[in-house]
């Protein structure tokens, strides 16, 4: 039985990784054994999460902090784009040979670690391990910080292509301009990094890298395949994190007719930093006329405290407002959790706890 795949998406910002290691915390303590891959959390919350500096292998997170785990586990990992490539390298290399001439490549440590896509494509990488080892019953994958929000659903896909093209084109025109362009990749940096190493005659050195690389080729494209697979399985689900504000709306509506377009499961809104109405209304009209300061500094008071309870009020309105919006475009019946805003930043262990009882369940 392969693992139950949750992967919490969204623009930048809204609390994917803080919310990924919250819902995993939970579906934990629900007693599942439970993965959480994220990507750059904050220092804090990395420490307290013990994924520390070297994140790419699994770290237990103890729990016993927040209560009984019910035989359940959680592992936390940070991903490492660069070691996660490396050790595909020296996993499909027919010899060690090839995987020491591959990982000392400079064209190759270049694209590994700074090409479009490399950190995206490897967060997919990581998630088909972590989905193929049994090790666990639920996978959540926090989403990389992205120029575009859909990028890291495109990387598997770019990356065959990359292949096809780069290394087809490559060798059939090494030295022309279109071969050139061929991996360039629209990309500035990338062109500027390949005209220094031809600068200094190293022209061999990609050669060498698309040479060794032909090999692992077919390795690669199987694995793209998979994870093609893997995000549109039935145990998969894609969670939309937004924001409760009107440009956010527009940004998950926009994700969501990408996952349907690419046929990908949606598995509901998460609306995070929603401010909650005051739970009492405040009628001036009721407050003591006569408090312990002169009577015009009191009145100052009291206005005071009318209108923040006043934009308090309609800051959530506003929320509710935006909330319904985004349900009434979003499929009818779609699941939507409401996460209120705690009023500070949440980077210690014990921050999470409060969002647990807002999040999605084990079932
Ligand atoms: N419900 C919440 N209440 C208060 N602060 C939150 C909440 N959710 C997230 N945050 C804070 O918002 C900031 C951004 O969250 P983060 O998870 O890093 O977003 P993302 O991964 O989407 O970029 C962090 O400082 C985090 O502590
Ligand atoms: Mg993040």
């Amino acid at each position: 039985m392969s693992a139950r795949v949750t992967i919490c998406c969204g623009s930048g910002g809204v609390g994917k990784t803080t919310l990924s290691a919250a819902l995993a915390i939970r579906l934990a303590l629900a007693g599942r054994r439970v993965a959480v891959l994220t990507i750059d959390p904050a220092r804090r919350l990395a420490d307290s999460l013990s994924i520390g500096a070297f994140g790419n292998e699994p770290r237990a997170v103890p729990l016993e902090r927040l209560g009984d785990a019910k035989g359940g586990s959680l592992d936390a990992m940070m991903l490492d784009a660069k070691a996660t490539f490396d050790g595909l390298i020296r996993r499909f290399a027919p010899d060690e040979a090839t995987a020491q001439r591959v990982l000392r490549n400079r064209y190759y440590q270049f694209a590994s670690s700074r090409l479009g896509g490399a950190h995206e494509y490897m967060a997919m990488e990581k998630l088909l391990e972590l989905w193929q080892s049994d090790a666990y019953d639920e996978v959540v994958v926090d989403t990389p910080p992205t120029r575009h929000a859909l990028d890291f659903l495109q990387a598997p896909d770019r990356l065959s292509h990359l292949l096809d093209q780069g290394v087809l084109r490559w060798l059939v025109m090494p030295a022309t301009k279109g071969g050139w362009r061929a991996i360039e990749l629209g990309s500035e940096a990338v062109a500027r990094v390949l005209k220094r190493l031809l600068g200094r005659g190293t022209v061999g050195e990609i050669a060498e890298f698309f040479e060794s690389f032909r090999d692992m080729w077919e390795d690669f494209r199987t694995r793209s395949d998979r994870v093609h697979a893997l995000l549109r399985d039935p145990a998969t689900r894609f969670l939309l994190i937004a924001a409760p504000d009107e440009a956010a709306r527009t940004e998950a509506l926009f994700f969501l007719d990408v996952l349907g377009d690419r046929g990908l499961p949606f598995g509901g809104f998460v609306v995070n930093r929603v401010l909650p109405a005051p739970a009492h209304d405040l009628d001036r009209d009721r407050l003591p006329e006569a408090g312990p300061l002169p009577p015009e500094r009191w009145r100052a008071v009291l206005d005071g405290v009318v209108a923040a309870h006043d934009r308090r009020r309609r800051a959530a309105e506003l929320h509710a407002r935006a909330i319904a919006e985004l349900r009434a475009a979003g499929p009818p019946d779609a699941p939507c959790w409401i996460v209120p805003d705690q009023g500070r930043d949440l980077h210690a262990f014990e921050d999470l706890a409060l969002l647990l009882p807002h999040l999605p369940g084990a079932d």
